[in-house]
């Protein structure tokens, strides 16, 4: 319940702070949404001894500390919501399909990246790496599974590994007993698949910081699209398409699509869902020779992945993402 003294949010506050989100992390507040950011936000101005939105406002652009009083801003208002092996036919068509169909030009490289961007607490990264070594992949490729999100908190939380039941609510008991110990503290990953797993800063909409992901083979962005407008929409999937080896796969959530964004992605048509694939013939690397040595044939194209530079290790690329 608001108190008749507790800070109240404007329409004209809620425009100012839609604005200043839209350009720090390229969320979309919906008008509907006022009251709940209010509530979301009444607690940290009392915190911070604040008595209006004017004031945090205020606050929020001063410098330096306005960068990380607008991080906790979006922490605060993001939704967050996540669990292990959401969506899991995607997984599966993940594993069962994209997995095989990069896997030979992966084993050449050496390396199989696969990048969960937006992970929120870590559940999803460490889904695809169960489901990963559920699969039983060839042995001689590393697979890494990198998380990134906006939310320190959430990048915190998805280090520990440890989780509240609801977090299990769509975990088998089998697969519960094979990736989890349970402790006082909650549900625990086990090492086995923490050490696949690594996480890091990225805002999404920071190029700079994308950039330093290096290639990856496949990218999930599931469930935040959906709150980017479409320029900012555009402007991420740009990203990702750099992000990508040529041949690699973008997962988007159920409720997203590229429908109404043109990119050059290629829509790949899986047995039970639909992703969208970075084209063969999408690089300028000189050293691509689609008929030459180290090239592999592509299953589902009947064309070929050649391998790129061996110096393009995962883990380098990983580690250059930190908090
Ligand atoms: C609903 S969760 C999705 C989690 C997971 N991908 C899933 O589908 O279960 C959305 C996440 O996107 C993150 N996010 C929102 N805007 C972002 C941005 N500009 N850069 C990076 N992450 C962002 C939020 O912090 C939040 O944790």
């Amino acid at each position: 319940m608001r108190h008749p003294d507790d800070p109240h949010l404007s329409i004209g506050d809620f425009r100012t702070l839609s604005g200043l989100l839209q350009t720090a992390c390229g969320q979309d507040l919906a008008p509907e949404m006022r009251a709940t950011v209010e509530r979301k936000l009444r607690d940290r101005l009392l915190i911070l001894g604040l008595e209006s939105f004017a004031e945090y406002f205020r606050l929020l652009r001063a410098d330096p500390k306005a960068r990380d009083e607008l991080l906790t801003a979006i922490e605060l208002i993001s939704t967050h919501e996540t669990y292990f092996f959401r969506e899991e036919y995607q997984l599966r068509a993940f594993s069962d399909e994209v997995v095989p169909l990069l896997q030979p030009a992966a084993q050449l490289r050496k390396r199989f990246s696969i990048w969960s961007a937006g992970c929120s607490t870590g559940e999803e990264v460490y889904s695809i790496a169960a489901i990963l070594q559920e699969s039983n992949p060839s042995p001689n490729v590393p697979f890494r599974v990198l998380g990134s999100d906006i939310s320190k908190g959430c990048l915190a939380h998805a280090r520990r590994g440890v989780y509240a039941q609801a977090a299990m609510r769509a975990t088998s008991i089998e697969r519960t007993q094979r990736w989890f110990d349970q402790t006082n503290a909650g549900w625990m990953v086990k090492s086995s698949l923490r050490s696949m797993c690594q996480f890091g800063h990225v805002n999404l909409l920071d190029g700079e910081r994308i950039a330093s992901v290096g290639t990856v083979d496949v990218i999930f962005c599931r469930n935040v699209l959906i709150y980017f407008n479409d320029r900012t929409r555009r402007e991420v999937i740009e990203h990702f398409y750099d992000r990508l080896v040529p041949g690699g796969v973008l997962f988007l959530g159920h409720a997203e699509s590229l429908l109404n964004v043109s990119t050059d992605f290629e829509l790949l048509h899986l047995r039970r869902d639909l992703a969208y694939r970075k084209p063969l013939s999408a690089t300028d690397d000189p050293s691509v020779n689609l008929m030459g040595a180290g090239a592999v044939a592509d299953p589902l194209r009947g064309s070929t992945i050649r391998s790129r530079s061996q110096s393009d290790e995962p883990m380098r690329q990983n580690k250059r993402v930190s908090s």
